[in-house]
């Protein structure tokens, strides 16, 4: 199989020079080491139990080198998180450390205000926005995802004069606000109530491999799809159709468990959304920026969305999000009518434009091509790791998700899966669940990440895997 991919010797030696190169090493007999540990203990102390990282986890991350993370003991690991789908370029690339340095010693904050960076940012982002998008988009800077999310939809409502969004059941949109409203996970929502009202949840993703109808795709005509419509357009179906603004729509789901759709389910939302006179608003935080292969997962589906939110993988290694939406929806919003204090910074957007520069110059082809090898490896690997119910993904956004029993498609319970996380960090390889039942291992690397790194990761994912499927399958 991996005998079909070849690799340019020169680009994987250019690669190579971006990572620490004698990842993964471990050097401590435990693992957080002495020092780690000691911190984490200490920041556990200081801040409130809500976090993810330290808790799924526990790593201090003291540096970073393209694919690879150290912490303070000297632990070296290959990071196949990309700091949640933010680190596309790779940690502190050389050209991104060289934008930070020469533009933060000229302007470090900007109300606001125009500055050459964000004019330059503005101009890329009308070049790259897809499809009719091209060119024809008015640009709203943000600080983070839900930011993002809230802009869009604060836009859409002013746009349309109506209330109500609408998402999918599955989906994260953020954790805050109206976002975490549009999120379904009760992990997240369940302590915070009362949530943000006017949101609906229209159905279910197309989550093939768990449909919700127990169908099989291409048979099942999109039963899925047909469901959104009746939701949408059934004056029975308890939604006031009328006031809503728009469908928040992940083009691949996230944190619901790393879901490609298949390829006809997009365009049939687009096609409803707009026989229900609606706006369609593509979140490309977590799927966005050349993940998947191409700069915004949305072109895989061939649907242009009314507006697109950014975050993560724009900024990088900078926190930076924008929403791009169609001229028109946005031309007649008040002046004058919405601010955030910190958007568009100017060494924050500089950085993003060498993100872009760098994404165009072989990381797409780059994520697209280790993407479809690291997909050929694992679906290999099913036939040695009987826990491992599925593969999906584009480009460097794959699922491995897994079962305790592959004809039940029982999920593993997620006391199952922390310690094949720590398992995997004590081997030197970071990777982060999602999904409904917590049981998918999300594989997300920097694009730049190496071939060999990648292997070897696989082969310890491997090893790992094998030596807990003995107590996990039933
Ligand atoms: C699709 C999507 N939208 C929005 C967000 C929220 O982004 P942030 O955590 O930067 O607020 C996320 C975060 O994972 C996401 O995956």
């Amino acid at each position: 199989m991996s005998n079909a991919f070849t690799f340019d010797a020169t680009e994987e030696k250019e690669m190579a020079k971006l990572s620490f190169r004698d990842a993964p090493k471990i050097v401590t007999s435990e693992l957080p080491g002495p020092l780690s540990k000691e911190m984490l203990e200490t920041e556990l102390g200081n801040e409130t139990p809500t976090r993810i990282m330290p808790n799924a986890i526990p790593c201090v991350w003291s540096a970073a080198k393209g694919a690879t993370v150290k912490d303070p003991d000297g632990n070296c690991f290959i990071d196949l998180t990309a700091g949640v789908a933010v680190n596309n370029v790779g940690h502190c690339h050389p050209k991104v450390v060289e934008t930070i340095k020469r533009e933060c010693s000229v302007l470090m904050h900007n109300p606001d205000a125009t500055n050459p960076n964000r004019v330059r940012l503005g101009q890329m982002l009308q070049e790259i926005a897809p499809g009719k998008l091209k060119g024809n988009v008015k640009i709203a800077y943000g600080l983070s995802g839900s930011s993002a999310v809230e802009i869009a939809c604060k836009f859409a409502r002013a746009a349309t004069g109506k209330s109500y969004i609408a998402a999918f059941q599955g989906a994260y949109h953020g954790a805050l606000g109206l976002t975490l409203s549009l999120t379904t996970s009760e992990t997240f929502r369940s302590k915070y109530r009362p949530l943000t009202p006017f949101v609906y949840h229209v159905g279910p993703y197309a989550y093939c491999y768990r449909c919700p109808f127990r169908m099989e795709y291409p048979e099942c005509d999109l039963e899925c799809a047909k469901y959104v419509e009746y939701q949408m357009l059934s004056p029975y179906s308890g939604i006031d159709i009328e006031n809503v603004a728009a469908l928040v729509v992940e083009p691949i789901q996230g944190e619901g468990g790393y879901v490609p759709p298949p390829e006809d389910f997009l365009p049939a939302i687009k096609a409803i959304c707009e026989k229900a006179g609606i706006l369609y608003i593509d979140d490309e935080v977590q799927a966005g920026m050349g993940r998947t292969g191409k700069m915004f997962a949305i072109e895989h589906f061939g649907v242009t969305p009314d507006m697109i939110t950014l975050g993560k993988a724009l900024g990088g290694n900078l926190p930076c999000s924008a929403v791009l939406s169609r001229k028109d929806i946005v031309a007649e919003l008040d002046p004058l009518s919405h601010v955030l204090t910190a958007a568009g910074n100017s060494t924050t957007c500089a950085v993003a434009s060498t993100n872009i520069e760098l994404l165009q110059d072989g990381l797409l082809e780059r994520s697209e091509k280790l993407g479809e090898y690291a997909m050929a490896i694992l679906k290999d690997m099913m036939d040695e790791v009987e826990i491992i119910g599925d593969v999906r993904g584009k480009g460097l956004m794959i699922a491995v998700e897994l079962v305790k029993n592959r004809t039940t498609k029982e999920p593993t319970r997620i006391e199952e899966l922390i310690p094949i996380l720590w398992s995997l960090r004590d081997r030197g390889v970071l990777m982060l669940p999602c999904g409904r039942h917590d049981n998918v291992l999300r594989l997300m690397p920097p694009l730049v990440i190496t071939k060999k790194h990648l292997d070897k990761s696989l082969e310890i994912l491997r090893d790992v895997l094998k030596q807990f499927q003995g107590n996990i399958l039933v």
